[in-house]
């Protein structure tokens, strides 16, 4: 990865922390991101000492925010001439329905529309890049999803657990459809399964109603180095060099949910994405 730049998403802790130790530590030039800038410091100084990499670069966002995400796009494109991969990693879990700035369902914002609207704006330089690589992290949730064009913000029935797999499978829809639009540009776009990680993920939420469920499997949950091996894997090695549009769990191919493979679905949900954070739809495609 020696001379590579990749920008991981959440990378302050986590599998997002951990996936920027494996690729600094091959020797690759990365950009984390936070929210919180102290934090995001503390996490790119630990990730330099464990790596042995001093270039780890700060990214501050809330990328709940449409207007954070596009101004983190702007300053990537800044800082980074070149961009070879972009892990997008951030996500999480919300028992309860509330709303981000933009007045959109916070999963399906943050999870979903966040990635959708970050990778768009940083495209032309993945473009320039290629061959480049765009991963994301998604879940073995998207299994149980569906997508509910009727009520994709949950506003006529909400469940935490139907809106975090909707979002996990959107977020394999969403690759299948950028490597459909990517063909021939040279840059890839594939999803995966991290499995059950050790991390702080769902501590956010208020009602903490997956603690029981995280405590009694916390025994059998992967560490956050294990959980980020396959996006690593994915983000670096040259055995997925040119592979596009797949799904992953431990490094191999997976099969996702059947509708994932449905191109007018994974069009449709582009289109609506795109109207949602206002893009025109028909860019690569
Ligand atoms: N852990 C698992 O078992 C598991 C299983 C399947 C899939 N996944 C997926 O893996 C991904 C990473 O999860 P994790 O387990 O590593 O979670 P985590 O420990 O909670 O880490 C989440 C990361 O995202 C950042 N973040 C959270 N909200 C943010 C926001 N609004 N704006 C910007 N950054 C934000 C956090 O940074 P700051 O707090 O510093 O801002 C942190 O770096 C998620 O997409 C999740 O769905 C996890």
């Amino acid at each position: 990865m020696n001379g590579k730049t990749v920008l991981i998403t959440g990378g302050t802790g986590g599998i997002g922390r951990a996936a920027a130790v494996g690729v600094a530590s091959m020797g690759a030039h990365v950009g984390i991101t936070g929210r919180d800038r102290t934090r995001a410091e503390q996490a790119a100084a630990a990730i330099a000492d464990e790596s042995g990499s001093p270039a780890v670069d700060v990214f501050v966002a809330d990328m709940s925010s449409q207007a954070e995400v596009r101004r983190l796009a702007d300053e990537v494109l800044t800082t980074y001439p070149q961009l070879d991969v972009l892990i997008n990693n951030v996500g999480g879990f919300w028992a309860h329905r509330h709303l981000t700035s933009d007045g959109l369902e916070h999963t399906f914002a943050l999870n979903h529309l966040a990635p959708f609207l970050l990778t768009n704006l940083l495209l032309e330089r993945l473009v320039s890049s290629a061959p480049s690589r765009v991963v994301t992290v998604s879940s073995g949730a998207q299994s149980l999803g569906r997508i509910d064009f009727d009520d994709l913000m949950g506003e006529q029935d909400y469940s935490g657990q139907r809106a975090y797999n909707q979002s996990k499978l959107a977020n394999v829809m969403f690759t299948y459809e950028v490597a459909r639009r990517l063909e021939g540009t040279g840059v890839t776009a594939t999803a995966l399964h991290p499995g059950m990680t050790n991390t702080a993920f769902s501590a956010e939420d208020p009602s903490r109603s997956m603690a029981p469920i995280v405590f009694a499997a916390r025994p059998f949950m992967k560490s956050p180095k294990r959980g980020a091996d396959t996006a690593v894997y994915l983000a670096s090695s040259p055995a997925v060099e040119g592979v596009t549009g797949r799904y992953f769990a431990n490094r191999k191919t997976k099969k996702s949910h059947d509708s994932s493979y449905d191109a007018n679905t994974t069009g449709r949900l582009w289109q609506v994405s795109a109207d949602l954070v206002g893009l025109p739809a028909n860019a690569y495609g």
